[in-house]
């Protein structure tokens, strides 16, 4: 199959906007733009639709997919019951990054929902993703356009680099703004509970709705419990860079010092590394190991404004992948509003092998 690509600022609007909705209406997979990261999307309504995205990703099929609005006249047909908390959240948070779990209706199909009762909403608030699903009246499925497995997209280069020849369009916007996937939070049980953080925080979400809780099992802490997770996706490994990634923690001397130890040890044995560091680090590592072709640097962002960091996370991990190193050592990022979320996609990308000195 051929992928077309569009550059949406090249593009005149009609040209991709009806382009693309029709490959929707017709079955068809597009890559597009969100402002969380690129997603795969497809006819949340049309069960073959739904199976090709499986087929693009290799996604186990067990593991449902998030259905993007633009509207709330779009979600009465998709859902059994709409609760005050989601219509408190919509008005709070959407358009934007927040996914609300709630039971779906007979129209949505168990291939979209991976077999559950309940189906994930979204309202995004890209332009694109928007004028997309508004023009077109579609509710759009669709997760992360990456392979299973590998870091989420965050550029349209992502995409292509991983469905070239798999999908039918790809609707090229530039990188996206935020670069970590959505907040979901279920509000089908007695107090709703985050089974995955993203932008809009725990805390965030408790000033609309009072009392909120974490999924236990997607808890550090808990990670040998064997707890399941309620979101199905939560289980996998996921985001895995090719180089072995581990996380160093502790006080800031103490990680850039270990950072440099490790990195010299495994140097000395022949091994390319990469380093992840912080505009606040970048040089002191540069000075420590001046001139060794064998050590690749890179800044995830700045330590004074975490959106820097999550805005930059995948692309890192796949740029590491791109300069073929066998290791990779990553400062770690649990303080700040933002920390879960990112410490949550870091660790899961390191297999939770962490270091603390
Ligand atoms: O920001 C985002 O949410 C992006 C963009 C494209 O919108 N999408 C995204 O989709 O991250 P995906 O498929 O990579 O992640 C969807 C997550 C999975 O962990 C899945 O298990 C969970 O949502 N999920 C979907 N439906 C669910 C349901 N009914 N109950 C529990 N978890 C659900
Ligand atoms: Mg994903």
């Amino acid at each position: 199959m051929q992928t077309i690509v569009y550059k949406i600022d090249e593009t005149e609007e009609n040209i991709w906007l009806k382009d693309a909705g029709k490959v929707l209406a017709d079955g068809g997979l597009v890559g597009i733009p969100t402002e969380t990261v690129y997603g795969l999307a497809a006819n949340a309504l049309d069960e073959k639709a739904a199976a090709k995205i499986y087929t693009a990703k290799g996604r186990p099929s067990d593991n449902p997919l998030i259905v993007h609005i633009a509207g709330m006249e779009m979600i009465h047909s998709l859902v059994s019951e709409l609760p005050e908390s989601a219509l408190k959240l919509a008005e709070k948070f959407w358009p934007g990054p927040l996914t609300m779990i709630l039971p779906k209706s007979d129209i949505v199909p168990y291939g979209t929902t991976g077999g559950l009762d309940t189906v994930a909403i979204r309202m995004p608030s890209h332009p694109v993703a928007w004028k997309l699903i508004y023009d077109s009246q579609i509710p759009l499925a669709a997760p992360s356009a990456n392979t299973s497995g590998r870091p989420s997209p965050t550029r349209a280069e992502h995409v292509y680099d991983d469905l070239n020849g798999k999908i039918e369009m790809i609707l090229d916007d530039g990188p996206v703004g935020i670069g970590i996937e959505s907040t979901i939070v279920d509000l089908t049980g007695e107090v709703p509970m985050v089974l995955r953080p993203g932008y809009i925080t725990r805390e965030m979400l408790a000033e609309v709705l009072g009392e909120v809780i974490i999924d236990p099992a997607i808890l550090d802490e808990n990670k040998d419990k064997n707890f399941k997770p309620k979101a199905p996706g939560m289980k996998y490994k996921h985001y895995a860079p090719k180089g072995d990634l581990h996380l160093v923690e502790g006080a800031f001397e103490n990680v850039v010092r270990k950072i440099c130890e490790l990195t010299e040890e495994k140097v000395s044995q022949g091994y390319k590394v990469g380093i992840i560091a912080t505009e606040e680090t970048k040089t002191i590592y540069e000075q420590q190991i001046a001139g060794n072709d064998a050590v690749v640097i890179m800044s995830i962002g700045t330590r004074k404004d975490e959106d820097t960091i999550t805005h930059n996370l995948y692309d890192i991990l796949r740029r590491m992948d791109g300069a073929d190193v066998a290791f990779i050592y990553s400062e770690s990022f649990g303080e700040g509003t933002r920390g879960q979320a990112i410490m949550n996609r870091l660790l899961k990308a390191a297999g939770y092998q962490q270091i603390h000195v």
